[in-house]
């Protein structure tokens, strides 16, 4: 049997499939059949500064109802604090008693100081390894791409002096070159990249003039723009490379690892498919690695990366000339 055990972000796991940060950590079941169907390792949903806040506002606006029809109501009371983020870190320290696979936060924040705080709160449930999720759309035209990755990197670097767990980053596709901020985020030294963040697009309904915007799952056809960036980056940069989107079965996985991957991050596919799909993942990638005669995932690892490639340049060919001549 080919053996799928890997290392990712120095920590040792038993499967190269990852369930991707989803709300398929918001059960503890489901957590607990990932874990029995093979999961190396299980991302949990993401701490998400802005809801806290919401939830704070949320709070301080009821609070403030009552106190405006009867003022003395307030010192009847002890006084009312938002948990913050008690409650997610409720949860994750629940998961990390549920099962022993790794675990790994993922935290979203909005402003400099959160990012540093819940790191640590997080760091402190026992988890394995840390997530940042950047996730924020370059909204405002005045602002340079040099002043973005400012202050990526400077997210980054207070996140990595403030825990000592790895870290990974998980990145948009949205950069000039998003090769060249791996390489600075490697260089600070982040344990892995997550490629890409996908973002959700809202939508405009032209009957009732309204925004709309829903949560479409993934297809393996997604998984092409992160597949041609990891099969650019592999054998050039210190860190390990994860896939995120389109990741729908074994064989998708078995590219990902051609092209360089060390890991792949799957939600989609579990959400459509149900948990126990994993298993019929694992057992297509096995199944594929036992055919071309593979022991082990490093017998066959960027294989097909752009440094192995016989034609190096198609990896960075951004038209195929021939392809579009057989269109005309
Ligand atoms: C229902 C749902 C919830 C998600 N929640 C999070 C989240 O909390 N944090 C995060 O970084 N990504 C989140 N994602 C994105 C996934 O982690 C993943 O990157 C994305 O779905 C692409 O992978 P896929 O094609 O395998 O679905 C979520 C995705 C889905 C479908």
């Amino acid at each position: 049997m080919a053996n799928l055990k890997t290392n990712f972000m120095g920590i040792q796991i038993e499967s190269p499939i990852v369930v991707a940060a989803s709300s398929i950590s918001s059960y503890t079941d489901r957590i607990e059949m990932a874990e029995k169907t093979g999961a190396g390792a299980l991302v949990i949903r993401s701490l998400f500064e802005e809801q806290i806040m919401m939830e704070a506002q949320r709070l301080e606006e009821e609070l403030a109802v009552g106190s405006e029809s009867f003022p003395e109501a307030l010192s009847y009371f002890p006084e009312i604090k938002h948990g913050e983020a008690d409650e997610h870190l409720m949860w994750v320290e629940k998961a990390r008693n549920t099962v022993k696979m790794p675990l790994i936060a993922s935290l979203n924040a909005v402003t400099p100081g959160a990012w540093t705080k819940y790191a640590r709160q997080l760091e402190g449930t026992g988890v394995d390894g840390l997530e940042l999720n950047v996730y924020a759309v370059a909204a405002d035209p005045k602002r340079t791409s040099a002043e973005i990755e400012k202050e990526l990197y400077e997210i980054v670097e207070a996140v990595l002096s403030e825990v000592k767990i790895p870290v990974s980053v998980k990145l948009s596709s949205f950069y000039t070159s998003p090769l060249n901020v791996v390489h600075e985020l490697a260089k600070r030294g982040v344990k892995a990249v997550v490629l890409f963040n996908r973002f959700l697009q809202p939508d405009i309904d032209p009957l009732k003039e309204t925004l709309k915007s829903e949560m479409v799952l993934s297809s393996s056809e997604e998984m092409k723009v992160p597949l041609r960036h990891i099969a650019l980056l592999y054998g050039r940069i210190d860190c390990d490379l994860a896939i995120t989107s389109g990741v729908h079965s074994g064989l998708d996985a078995a590219k990902a690892f051609l092209a360089g991957a060390t890991v792949v991050q799957t939600a989609s596919a579990l959400l459509k498919n149900g948990i126990p799909y994993l298993s019929t993942m694992l057992r297509e990638l096995e199944g594929w690695m036992e055919e071309k005669g593979y022991e082990n995932l490093e017998a066959f690892r960027g294989k097909l990366s752009q440094r192995k490639v016989e034609d190096p340049f198609a990896f960075e060919r951004a038209q195929y000339l021939k392809l579009l001549m057989s269109q005309r």
